[in-house]
């Protein structure tokens, strides 16, 4: 007998059996198939990712800066505590609340990979202590690894009307409405700006009035806030909700993603905040949290943080950050005309003002599944299924091909 015959019996060989595949991610999926695809002109507009203008990938000169000094400084490789380093986390949490916020002292924070892992360090934190009903309400649509990371943790979800397909605009009624019917005390996720999928945000006024409705119901808001500074290219005005909400001194949470406003996709680096209503409250929660995350992965990884510090902590190399992000949002912003001057240079009969209308990384365009099928296989125009481009991957040479793509599979319509 060999070795193998011995150890397996019928049950140890069929174990596994049951496993259903698991089928492409929506959204991460188009990278492999992009990577995959030949074709010299091959365009990818589907993960929410800035490309420089030649399609690549770009790394922020101030984290080139910092990373010669992260060399340069010999940095040690040893564990970082549970919750995160405090220098990052006080940073962090600077850069979502401000500066001058008066109850900086309140903050409870931690360190997360990136803002998936502060969405679920701060859903497992309340799945755990949230003493009312333990649903997280989500905007419809949402982005679409939401859910998932939201019932991984246990939280049940419900929703809330957020976008009208008819205007392609935010259906504030409805979200009114839908936010007034929930019990007292129920959770609400907000996306604090470049609201991802649909690129369509609440103005100042709105938000003051979801405000208003969130104090009255006694709504637990948890922002998600992965786009900061990639709206407007300023981080003060794309923190407007966050602060507005802050100021008001009620219970909240932040998920800080660091993913896009410093180009660190891959270093996983975020922070998870809980707004409390007292310093007593914030210690407690604090090492509830790095209990959470000893728990789960035991202490968070430190190069992103790093590379954070010498940036936030160096008046210099801040300002180029700054400047950065400004940039960078201005690109996006100056694609959104290119792509709809195009289209209708090219002699599209279509409504495209939706396209600039819409804000941040995001544009819903209301092109169908179908259609999107076409794009990908007939023009290598690689979308979100769903409709949705990520403006940030076109660029001035990719544009007109994108446009011409986008005519050849909606004329007739
Ligand atoms: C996106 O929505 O494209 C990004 O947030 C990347 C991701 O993980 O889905």
């Amino acid at each position: 007998m060999t070795t193998e015959e011995s150890t397996s019996t019928s049950k140890s060989k069929s174990l596994w059996d049951s496993i259903e595949p698991v089928p492409d991610d929506p959204i991460l999926g188009m990278i492999t198939k992009f990577n995959e695809d030949k074709f010299p002109n091959k365009v990818n507009i589907s993960v929410g990712a800035y490309r420089d203008e030649n399609g690549k990938p770009y790394v922020l000169r101030c984290v080139q800066k910092s990373l010669e000094k992260y060399v340069k400084d010999n940095v040690n490789h040893e564990y970082i505590p549970m919750g995160g380093d405090e220098t990052f986390i006080n940073l962090a949490i600077r850069v979502a609340y401000g500066d001058d916020f008066k109850y900086l002292n309140r903050v409870a924070a931690c360190q997360s990979i990136s803002g998936s892992g502060a969405l679920e360090i701060g859903q497992t934190f309340l799945k755990k202590f949230y003493p009312y009903k333990k649903i997280m309400y989500y905007s419809s649509p949402t982005w679409a690894n939401h859910i998932a990371i939201c019932k991984g943790t246990g939280l049940d979800v419900g929703e809330y009307r957020y976008y009208d397909p008819k205007t392609k605009d935010v259906d504030f009624e409805g979200m009114c409405e839908d936010l007034e019917k929930l019990e007292e005390h129920s959770m609400v996720l907000f996306h604090a700006c470049g609201h991802n999928p649909t690129g369509v945000d609440l103005s100042h006024e709105q938000w003051e009035k979801v405000l208003k409705i969130v104090i009255k119901k006694e709504i637990l808001p948890l922002f998600d806030m992965a786009y900061q500074g990639f709206v407007s290219g300023d981080l003060n005005e794309d923190a407007f909700a966050v602060r507005l909400f802050a100021n008001s001194g009620i219970n909240m949470l932040v998920a800080q993603s660091f993913a896009k406003n410093f180009g660190l996709y891959g270093e996983r680096i975020g922070c998870l905040s809980v707004l409390t209503q007292n310093e007593k409250q914030k210690v407690v929660i604090k090492q509830n949290l790095a209990k959470i995350v000893r728990s789960k992965y035991s202490s968070p990884p430190k190069f992103g943080a790093m590379i954070i510090n010498n940036i936030l902590s160096n008046d210099e190399l801040k300002k180029i950050w700054l400047e950065d992000i400004k940039m960078m949002a201005k690109r996006i912003i100056d694609m959104r005309v290119a792509l709809k001057t195009k289209l209708e240079e090219i002699g599209s009969k279509l409504d495209w003002s939706h396209i600039v209308k819409q804000r941040g990384m995001f544009a819903y365009t209301g092109l169908t599944p179908e259609q999107c099928d076409r794009l990908k296989e007939e023009f290598h125009v690689y979308t979100i299924r769903s409709g949705r481009i990520s403006i940030a991957g076109l660029n001035p040479s990719n544009v007109e091909y994108v446009a011409k793509a986008f005519h050849e599979v909606t004329k007739g319509n």
